[in-house]
């Protein structure tokens, strides 16, 4: 059993705090949020991430889980302070590393000797460095041990890696932080610090190029007059292609993946190297989001102007209630700029007045409540719930002539079809 501080209960520092502890390590998460830690020292998780209360409140009842405000009170008896803080997306596409800084200069001088910082937020190559300069201490070794959980299943991902992948350039800090994963028997890549840092970039990048590959193609089926289903499945046999990631969608979103290719993309550019494949992805990511509003205006009758719109989902993907830079909210934004009247429902999102993410967006109780008195539904965000609603109802309650487009290729046609709606998904 360590003694690990946790510096910043996100999305991943919490699932790191909790999973640590639910592993028999002792652990002290904190935060610069006050509510947010008041209300975690009661159990009260503040994110939609399935088995995550649990744990949560697992570890405050075995007295291995704490929390406490500000860094400095977390790290004082620690051998290993996991940083998780954010590293946003800078205004020329970098990450913005000052919360790395910050957190950094708040516990470099209170570290015991010997203790070893883990660098677990995405970071740029020489981050590594970065946080050994800002410590500014000899005997505390500085380690990359990056993330690669994804939300919605960030408890079971954590718990059950497909790698854990640590960089330093002192193999002995690399074994020691690899001890801390001994009960999950994972398979472990120790490799130096750059190597870590751009496994992380390299593997979000090529993520997001699968998703916009899959989407140019599905654009192509549109064009040619072929199933995108049948086209990935036929693909999706190849084992080098594989069956991951493979539906075509609005475009990629959250929090990830479009400041990571950014970032790579920087990252590239300031080593002499032009990533143009990446800006590419980019940009069919971009022309996806246009494409999906495109339908929407055209099942419209040519102008949303004016026009209802029932957008089912909110969220940037299925379980999870994180919205940032969410793909829905890239096409609703677009559909209120052009006057639109956006209905929305998303069964982890309820409104939150004064959200600026949600402005101008009436956030309903359910779907039902979103279809009422709308022209158009548009399927936005891949929840499971979605396919069981009644359509009867909701034919009911939406002007006509019924139409649909499905951005995910979530709802069965032939049901919708009986049902009396006329239905457009994406590359069929
Ligand atoms: N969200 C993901 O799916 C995911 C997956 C892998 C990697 N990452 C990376 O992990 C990092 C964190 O991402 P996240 O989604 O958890 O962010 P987040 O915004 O959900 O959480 C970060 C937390 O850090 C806190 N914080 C900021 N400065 C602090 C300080 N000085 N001391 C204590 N707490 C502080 C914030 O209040 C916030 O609660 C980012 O670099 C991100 O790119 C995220």
């Amino acid at each position: 059993m360590s003694n690990v501080a946790v510096i910043g209960a996100g999305y991943v520092g919490l699932t790191t705090a909790a999973c640590f502890a639910s592993i028999g390590h002792r652990v002290t998460c904190a935060d610069i949020d006050e509510d947010k830690i008041a209300g975690l020292k009661e159990g009260v998780v503040p994110i939609v991430e399935a088995g995550l209360a649990e744990l949560v409140r697992a570890g405050l009842e075995t007295g291995r889980l704490s929390f406490v405000l500000g860094a400095a009170a977390a790290v004082t008896d620690c051998e290993f302070a996991y940083l998780c803080v954010p590293t946003p997306q800078a205004a020329d596409g970098s990450a913005d590393l000052s919360y790395i800084r910050s957190a950094a200069a708040e516990i470099g001088p209170l570290l015991p000797a010997e203790a070893i910082v883990v660098n677990k937020s995405t970071v740029p190559v020489g981050s590594t460095r970065v946080v050994e300069e800002v410590l500014g201490r000899d005997d505390v070794r500085v380690v990359s041990n990056p993330e690669f959980l994804r939300e919605g299943s960030a408890v079971h991902d954590f718990l059950n890696p497909d790698r854990v992948v640590i960089g330093a350039d002192d193999y002995a800090a690399a074994f020691r932080v690899a001890g801390l994963f001994d009960s999950l028997r994972p398979q472990l890549l120790i490799t130096d610090p750059a190597s870590a840092e751009t496994i992380k970039y390299a593997s979000n990048a090529f993520l997001a190029a699968k998703v916009s590959f899959v989407n140019a193609i599905a654009n192509v089926c549109e064009a040619v007059g072929a199933d995108v289903r049948d086209v990935l499945m036929g693909m999706s046999y190849d084992k080098r292609i594989g069956s991951e990631f493979m539906k075509p969608g609005p475009g990629f979103g959250g929090s990830c993946f479009p400041k990571d290719t950014a970032a790579l993309i920087r990252i590239a550019e300031d080593a002499g190297y032009d990533f143009g494949l990446l800006k590419g992805v980019t940009q069919v990511n971009v022309e996806q989001f246009e494409r999906v509003v495109a339908k929407v205006e055209i099942a419209a009758g040519g102008s949303v102007e004016g026009v209802t719109v029932a957008a089912w989902g909110l969220a940037f993907k299925a379980r999870t209630d994180d919205l940032r830079l969410s793909p829905a909210l890239e096409v609703i934004g677009r559909l209120l700029a052009r006057g639109a009247r956006v209905q929305a429902f998303d069964p982890a999102v309820g409104a939150r007045p004064g959200d600026p993410a949600l402005d101008g967006i009436e956030v309903c109780a359910d779907a039902y409540g979103a279809c009422d008195g709308a022209a158009v539904l548009v399927v936005l965000t891949e929840w499971e719930d979605f396919r069981r609603v009644d359509l009867t109802k909701v034919a009911g309650l939406m002007v006509r002539p019924l139409r649909v487009v499905d951005a995910r290729n979530l709802l069965d046609p032939a049901e919708l079809r009986k049902h009396g709606f006329q239905y457009t998904g994406i590359g069929r």
